[in-house]
């Protein structure tokens, strides 16, 4: 019998390699789309014509019931959210109503329709709920049972999703778990992010369409992994007889310094500090350091672990990078 999934966040980079990682264990999949004139709708038709699109939006409940009337899926993962940190604190209320309230109304949407009993659920929780200030495990990292204290607004919601999945799971015993994903990038990463937004700086630098990149605070350090691996640590946790909650991660930090080194690297250059501005406009008012995870309960109980290394993930966006701006195209 071949499964069913619904994915929301399904234009966003979880969304581009999980819905290909489903259709490749032969899934039906169907995506959740909002707005009216979605310029990414084009975009999702052409390169994964095999997903079924459904409207709909993580503030409507109503959107969302009709959702699960018209998938009935079997898993439902809820990629969706307002994912960045910066502009969360630029909108802390819309943050709230999305990446909070946005994960309960899933939730009922899927009890409303009746799969409480049966629908797996997967919540995209973040090491953003750690924050970076309990630092305090060197060389061990945050695992699973480490302290929460979110930094940002994002944070602060992302750990409402956490706790209300975790209290529909012992409240109804819904097959509902939290994967605790660390930083990870890719291809497919949005350009507001700091690595894509180097890996395409790099690329058009070296294309001599633009001299320097702007950037905010260079000294945070992130456990960076490849995207491609992480989806797949998503679908392990669905396939578990039991529920629970699982950090993702490579169990290495970098600085963005070390980021920028690699990249620069890759285009022959070897002192990156004349390219790099700082603009004030890109720090935040309260910065998450550091973040490393421990990736070991993921590893013993789900068989996961990461493949793509720090140096191969600089290297795979830069080279994609290149080749899409010789192009004069940007994905
Ligand atoms: P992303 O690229 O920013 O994608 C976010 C998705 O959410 C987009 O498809 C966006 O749709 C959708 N969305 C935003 N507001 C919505 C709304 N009101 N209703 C329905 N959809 C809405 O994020 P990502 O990197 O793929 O991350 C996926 C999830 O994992 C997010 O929840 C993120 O917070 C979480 N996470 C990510 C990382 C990471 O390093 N990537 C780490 C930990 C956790 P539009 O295209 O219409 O804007
Ligand atoms: N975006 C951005 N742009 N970040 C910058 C810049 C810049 O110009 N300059 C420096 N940074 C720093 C940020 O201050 C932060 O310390 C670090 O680069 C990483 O920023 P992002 O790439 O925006 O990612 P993030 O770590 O804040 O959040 C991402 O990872 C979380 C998991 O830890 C997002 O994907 C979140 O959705 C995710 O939960």
């Amino acid at each position: 019998m071949t499964k069913t999934a619904l994915i929301t966040g399904i234009t966003g980079q979880d969304g581009y390699h999980l819905a290909e990682l489903l259709n490749g264990k032969s899934y039906t999949v169907y995506g959740l789309i909002r707005g009216q004139n979605n310029p990414k709708l084009a975009r999702v038709e052409q390169e994964q014509p095999y997903i079924n699109l459904i409207e709909g939006d993580l503030t409507d409940l109503s959107s969302l019931v009709k959702a699960m009337d018209i998938a009935k899926p079997d898993e439902v993962y809820n990629l969706a959210a307002v994912s960045h940190v910066g502009y969360s604190f630029k909108n802390p209320i819309l943050t709230a109503d999305v990446t909070g309230k946005g994960v309960l109304n899933v939730l009922e949407a899927i009890r409303i329709s009746g799969g409480e009993k049966t629908v797996r659920f997967y919540q995209a929780s973040t090491s953003e709920m750690f924050g970076g200030l309990d630092y305090n495990r060197p060389g061990k990292g945050y695992d699973e049972n480490a302290l929460f204290h979110p930094r940002s607004p994002y944070g602060v919601a992302k750990l409402y999703g956490h706790w209300i999945t975790k209290n529909y799971r012992e409240s109804y015993s819904m097959h509902a778990s939290c994967g605790i994903l660390f930083n990870h990038e890719g291809e497919r990463r949005g350009i507001e992010f700091v690595t894509r937004k180097i890996s395409n700086a790099v690329a058009r630098i070296h294309l001599g369409l633009q001299d320097h990149i702007e950037l905010g605070n260079l000294d945070p350090k992130r456990d960076w992994g490849y995207a491609g691996d992480y989806v797949e640590g998503m679908w392990l946790m669905l396939q578990q007889p039991k529920p629970d909650d699982y950090v993702l991660a490579t169990g290495e930090t970098h600085s963005i310094q070390d980021f920028l080194e690699l990249a620069f690297g890759e285009i022959g250059i070897d002192d990156w500090k004349p390219y790099v501005k700082q603009n004030p406009k890109f720090m935040r008012p309260a910065e998450v350091d550091i973040l490393l995870g421990n990736p070991q309960k993921a590893e013993k109980v789900l068989g996961w672990k990461r493949r793509v290394d720090f140096p191969s993930l600089v290297k795979l966006m830069v080279k994609h990078d290149l080749e899409l701006e010789a192009s004069n195209k940007l994905t």
